[in-house]
């Protein structure tokens, strides 16, 4: 999740530590009608396999492309070291990130 704009592992987190805060969960990303880009992005690459890891690469992801506009394929690997993908469904996840960083880019 993210709490106060920064990527937060909930498992480390108790709830009394929240309290105030402003807090994003995977769910908050896009809508029940369309998905967020990033979440469109893991679609369209195949960015998901069991599923068991997208939340936590959805908001390490999303809260790092918010901070870091345009990112190399190695930050982005970088920015998510800290996630693991049992599947090792990395490459469909880098490359979801990068297409979001160029559809971000090529509408500004
Ligand atoms: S998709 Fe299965 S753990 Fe990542």
């Amino acid at each position: 999740m993210i709490v106060n704009g920064a990527p937060i592992r909930s498992c480390l987190m108790l709830a009394v530590q929240v309290d105030g805060t402003v807090v994003e969960t995977v769910e908050g990303l896009g809508n029940a009608g369309a998905l967020s880009p990033l979440q469109q992005a893991f679609a369209t690459n195949h960015g998901l396999q069991c599923g068991f890891c997208t939340p936590g690469m959805l908001m390490t992801l999303e809260a790092y492309l918010r901070a870091t506009p345009a990112p190399s394929e190695q930050d982005i690997r970088i920015a998510i070291s800290g996630n693991i993908c049992r599947c090792t469904g990395y490459e469909g996840i880098v490359q979801a990130a990068l297409d979001t960083v160029s559809a971000k880019a090529s509408r500004t």
